[in-house]
């Protein structure tokens, strides 16, 4: 059991008010905020009223913003039966989804509930959450809009509903082992046993921080309790277009985590080189050109094309570190070095095996593909030595 204490922590300080967490109690409620002071006092007031004579619990915080509401809440949490933390951040790294795992990483108990501040998520649905974890064994326990006796009320507009059902069928398409059994990846309102979440694998950007979780550290067992997700109590949504954007590009993150994974995508995405490459080959040496330096020409199509779209779909979170012209330069160089080690192939396919020019290239490109895809992980994308020390900093 949790002694009662009530009162907000340091502000500003994550360290020294994560270390001053005293006897956290059977669950940690992690509560995202980005400029929500209409909101806070009431959520606190109505978890006070649900949760703690049923649960011990502590409330952490996990603030962006730029209004007053880390005061707001200092202010509501002295009237909580139980301990309120704000952990204030000056950069909002990852977004919601980073504030989450930043909360994650300084919670004790053994279980933690993720939700939102704006009373979309009915806090009196937090022990029940917990209980069915209990209950069935679950590790992860999903407030799910669409079980039955869920519904998602308060998603304004059919426009938001249509996003909304497209993102869940694409997420649960491109995951269906992972995410079998979770009927909602898409919310942001589930409890999850501490002991599962391994928080140095969580690379979370954005919204979609259940995803992350349930793609990234695998949970065993899940269990979903219905709810019915309810209209914005005061203020404005968060979520932009470019929010839209970033889960994209989560999704893709997600998707090409592991090397296999990667290689595949950049399979993939050299398939589709062939395109162009191949288009200004025939191009070429239609108009005349010999096949040798048509393939040089023709290559830098390709090389182009694959550039833009490893850039743009793969490596997404790994070009920070290199000036873009840098990562242009050494692609390019890489690309067309594979070229030279092409060349005398193709040659010898068509002088010796007498292979036509098309097929010889076709296959020269597919020998010297795992190639060229460990290279340019290695030499363009290598992850950032800096930023461990960085963030231990
Ligand atoms: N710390 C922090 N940093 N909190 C943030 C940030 C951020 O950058 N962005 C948003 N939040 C907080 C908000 O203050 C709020 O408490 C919560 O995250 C959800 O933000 P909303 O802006 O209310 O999101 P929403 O209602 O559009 O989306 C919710 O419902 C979706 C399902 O339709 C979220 O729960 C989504 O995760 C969920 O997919
Ligand atoms: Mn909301």
């Amino acid at each position: 059991m949790t002694t009662p204490r009530t009162g907000a922590e340091e502000l500003g300080d994550p360290e020294l008010s994560a270390a001053s967490l005293a006897e956290p109690g059977a669950v940690t409620v992690i509560i995202p905020t980005f400029n929500e002071s209409g909101n806070v006092r009431e959520l606190l007031h109505r978890l006070t009223e649900s949760v703690p004579s049923r649960l011990p619990c502590e409330v952490v915080f996990v603030d962006d913003s730029t209004d007053d509401t880390p005061e707001v809440i200092r202010s509501a949490a002295q009237d909580c039966p139980f301990p309120v933390t704000v952990l204030h951040r000056e950069t909002p790294t990852g977004g919601l989804g980073g504030a989450v795992v930043e909360g994650i990483k300084s919670a004790g108990s053994d279980w933690i509930v993720v939700m939102d501040a704006d009373l979309q998520h009915p806090p009196a649905l937090v022990p029940e959450l917990v209980a069915s974890g209990e209950r069935s064994g679950a590790d992860l326990v999903v407030a799910s809009r669409y079980v039955r006796g869920g519904s998602r009320e308060g998603l304004a507009g059919g426009y938001r509903i249509a996003v909304s059902r497209g993102a869940t069928w694409l997420t649960k398409a491109l995951f269906p082992r992972r995410l079998r059994g979770i009927s909602d990846p898409m919310s942001g309102f589930f409890a999850i046993r501490r002991s599962v979440v391994t928080a140095d694998v969580l690379k979370p950007l954005g919204y979609k921080i259940l995803l992350e979780l349930a793609v990234r550290c695998r949970p065993e067992r899940v269990a979903e309790v219905p709810f019915v997700f309810q209209e914005r109590f005061a203020g404005e949504s968060k979520s932009t277009a470019k929010e839209g954007m970033r889960f994209l590009g989560h999704l893709v993150a997600l998707r090409t985590a592991s090397p296999a994974a990667r290689m595949l995508a950049f399979g993939l995405i050299g398939l589709t080189g062939f395109v162009p490459n191949l288009i200004g080959l025939h191009l070429l040496t239609a108009g005349g050109m010999h096949y040798l330096p048509a393939e040089i020409v023709a290559n830098q199509f390709g090389v182009v094309w694959n550039f833009l779209l490893i850039e743009v779909l793969l490596f997404r979170d790994r070009r920070g570190h290199r000036h873009w012209a840098d990562r242009v330069g050494r692609f390019a160089l890489l690309a067309n070095a594979d070229l030279l080690l092409r060349i005398p192939l193709i040659a010898l396919f068509v002088g010796w095996l007498e292979m036509a020019v098309l097929p010889a290239t076709t296959l020269a490109l597919l020998m010297t593909f795992v190639l060229r895809f460990a290279a340019t992980e290695a030499l363009v994308y290598l992850p950032r030595q800096r930023s461990r020390s960085e963030r231990t900093a």
